[in-house]
């Protein structure tokens, strides 16, 4: 008893952080399957102290599988996921393939769990940036309606996956031994032509331009808040950067509620037993989120709140949260507790 399991890119950053989610996940348990590339079969990782050998992604790897969580790259999803759900499975898709399809939910829990009643065997993980900002940013929604949002992102680089991370790593070792050229191949996106060092430096685009001068990233932000929050009216706007932290993205969030009366200590009490947020904001005593703090967490944290200096229902505010936790991995085991509890997965 107990439901089959399949993680797809089991070996990558996210991957690696589902299995742990899995771990302390709160429904029965009776397999898990890792699956990645040929390249990876036949490698061992641990479940719950127990060996699992990796195993190639195939069709026919889903034979059984009630839930596979998918974080292997937009293209393998494309190419499997409907394999999964043919043979009986709900997949959660951290990727960005079927975020937009409007059969499919995109689910942030504290936000519109009530979405997943409606899935027809896909269910889309957000990006890893919308998610925190969606945890912060409903309570206030719900109590004073959005009218704007303008964010800046700076984003960690495991979120550009293991590899990215190494490129990283050599970089910055290169960079403090004295050399002034170093090599980079990955960042700031492995499918345009020109990369530039991601060590002791920013890079302000995260994957490929797109629409109007912003990124796909920055459209991510956008299209997907409108579609998690219903709401089409809410304006969007973001400037995604990547900066040279492993894990934990920040956030600099510009928003207008449509209320003039509300203050700093009224959003500070929306946020306070907000589920999923732990707010974190005392300036006299130094007190605010950082990356550095927030890895291995799953909650969101804010701080730094303060009213705009010219606009009377304008804020601004700092939120951190692990992009590779409650931004993909943790999100995603959360849906599926989610799917658990109100019956949505056959078996
Ligand atoms: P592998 O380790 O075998 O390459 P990251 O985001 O950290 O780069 O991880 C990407 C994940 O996607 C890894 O687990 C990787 O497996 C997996 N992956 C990459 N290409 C494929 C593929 N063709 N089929 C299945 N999984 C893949």
């Amino acid at each position: 008893n107990g439901y089959h399991l399949a993680v797809v890119g089991a070996t990558g950053a996210v991957g690696t952080k589902m299995i742990e989610m899995l771990e302390e996940a709160n429904f029965p348990i009776a397999s898990v399957k890792f699956l990645a590339s040929k390249r990876s079969a036949g490698k061992v990782l641990s479940f719950k102290n127990q060996s699992v050998m990796v195993e190639e992604t195939t069709p026919d790897a889903f034979e059984g599988v009630h839930i596979a969580l998918f974080s292997a790259g937009g293209s393998i999803s494309k190419q499997f996921a409907k394999e999964a759900v043919k043979r009986g499975a709900v997949v959660i898709d951290n990727t960005s393939a079927f975020r937009m399809d409007p059969t499919v939910p995109l689910v942030v829990p504290e936000v519109n769990e009530a979405a997943l009643a409606n899935h027809q065997g896909i269910i889309a993980n957000p990006n890893c940036s919308t998610i925190q900002m969606m945890v912060a940013l409903e309570p206030i929604r719900k109590q004073y309606g959005l009218n704007r949002i303008i964010v800046s992102t700076y984003q960690a680089v495991s979120g550009a996956g293991v590899s990215a991370l190494e490129e990283m790593k050599e970089q910055a070792k290169a960079l403090l031994v004295g050399k002034t050229e170093v090599a980079a191949n990955i960042l700031p996106c492995g499918a345009d032509e020109k990369h530039f060092p991601i060590a002791f430096n920013a890079l302000p685009q995260i994957d490929l331009f797109a629409e109007g001068g912003y990124t796909f990233e920055e459209w991510k932000m956008v299209n997907e808040t409108k579609k998690i929050m219903a709401d089409d009216t809410i304006k969007v706007s973001a400037t995604c950067v990547r900066i040279p932290v492993v894990s934990g993205h920040s956030e600099s969030i510009y928003l207008e509620i449509n209320e003039e009366q509300a203050t700093v200590a009224d959003i500070k009490a929306l946020l306070v037993d907000a589920p999923g947020v732990v707010l974190e904001d005392e300036p006299a005593e130094q007190r605010y989120p950082t990356p550095l703090a927030a890895v291995g967490k799953k909650a969101t944290f804010v701080g730094r709140i303060r009213q705009d200096i010219d606009v009377k229902n304008g804020f601004h505010m700092w939120v951190v949260s692990d992009n590779l936790l409650k931004g993909a991995a943790w999100n995603s085991v959360q849906i599926a507790e989610s799917l658990h509890r109100l019956n949505l997965i056959q078996s």
